[in-house]
């Protein structure tokens, strides 16, 4: 079977449909930085990446090295592509604008998770690097600012996630559907693996961090307590659960052999409307569900709709099977409706 490297599929694109040059550029370059994040997550600790760095991020929550480490390299690749505006993480407080006062216009804004599923890291777990791609608002060379990134997820121009597993994969979507690109350690070269990947509609498996379940509103506490009752209740079927804790596996393993994800809103603190943050963790993956055949929402709306107030803010994800994410989001807005 003759392979199809990402360099021709992304030629592939230009050609066929389009896709911008400049948007080529970038994604190549976030699948070359992930080609040495995944050798440095390989080599563990005889890299010397393992444990934490000391410090704390904007969120309150521990870095660990790897954190770090991978952050400056996502940041110093996806400017040294120069199609990059600003650049927006989990590990930086605020957006950090383009070093090169140059007075030349750069068209995107790119945000990441560096390091997806942090506490994986130092046990040997898959982990990974979330990133969204947005259109730089700014007609001229001025630097972008926090503000210009408050873009919904419907703005996205690319979206995706690399997975370091047991095998390394860059998996995305540029809105022509969602494929799958395997690293081949030997060459360095991704390959296309799985084209126009489709979630099954309705599921058998569901992922969610059962000790909240205390916390939980009380549509969640509804759904997940009929998917426990399998076939001796209304669903009349049987669900497997699996619990990664790194989202980037979660959505990966939905994306091959279907179920939900959710991370509910909880009851510890009512302020936070959710544990994972919408910029760069819900928007690229609920467009992935979406372009995969699948539904996102944060158990009222469609994330992808919801316009962000802020950099870090965070939401309630309930992403997978069309059908069960309709209906936790039909339980949720029936209790809403009863309240009224
Ligand atoms: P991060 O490591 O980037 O902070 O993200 C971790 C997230 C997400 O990947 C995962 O689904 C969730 O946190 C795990 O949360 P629990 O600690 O509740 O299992
Ligand atoms: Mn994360
Ligand atoms: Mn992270």
């Amino acid at each position: 079977m003759q392979e199809l490297t990402l360099k021709d599929w992304l030629d592939a694109q230009m050609r066929d449909f389009g896709l911008d040059a400049d948007l080529v550029k970038l994604l190549t370059g976030v699948a070359a930085v992930s080609r040495d994040i995944s050798r440095l997550v390989e080599a563990g600790a005889l890299g010397g990446i393992l444990g934490l760095h000391g410090t704390q991020n904007v969120q309150g929550e521990e870095q660990k090295e790897l954190d770090v480490v991978s952050n400056e390299m996502m940041v110093k690749a996806v400017f040294d592509t120069g199609v990059v505006a600003a650049c927006a993480s989990e590990e930086l407080d605020h957006s950090l604008p383009a070093p090169a006062a140059d007075g030349v216009r750069r068209p995107y804004l790119i945000c990441f998770d560096p390091l997806d599923g942090s506490s994986n890291i130092d046990i040997n777990v898959s982990i990974g690097t979330i990133f969204s791609v947005l259109v730089n608002p700014r007609s001229d060379a001025s630097a972008p600012t926090d503000e210009d990134f408050l873009q919904p997820g419907d703005r996205q121009l690319a979206a995706g996630y690399v997975i370091y597993g047991p095998q390394t994969q860059m998996v995305f979507t540029v809105g022509r559907g969602v494929n799958m690109f395997t690293l081949n350690p030997r060459t360095g070269e991704y390959i296309l693996t799985n084209a126009n990947v489709k979630v099954p509609e309705s599921a058998k498996e569901f992922a969610i961090n059962c000790s909240n379940m205390r916390h939980w509103e009380q549509p969640v506490k509804r759904y997940i307590a009929e998917l426990l009752e399998g076939t001796t209740g209304v669903r009349g079927k049987d669900f497997n659960m699996r619990w990664v804790a790194a989202m980037v596996a979660e959505v990966h393993r939905i994306l091959c052999r279907g179920g939900i994800f959710m991370y509910p809103r909880d009851n510890r603190d009512p302020s936070r409307p959710g544990k994972l943050r919408l910029m760069y963790e819900a928007n690229p993956m609920s467009w992935l569900m979406e372009q995969a055949g699948g539904r996102a929402t944060n158990g009222r709306t469609r994330i992808l709709g919801l316009v962000p107030e802020k950099l870090h803010q965070r939401v309630a994800v309930f992403l997978g099977a069309r059908e069960e994410v309709e209906r936790v989001t039909a339980y949720h807005l029936e209790e809403d409706g009863g309240r009224c």
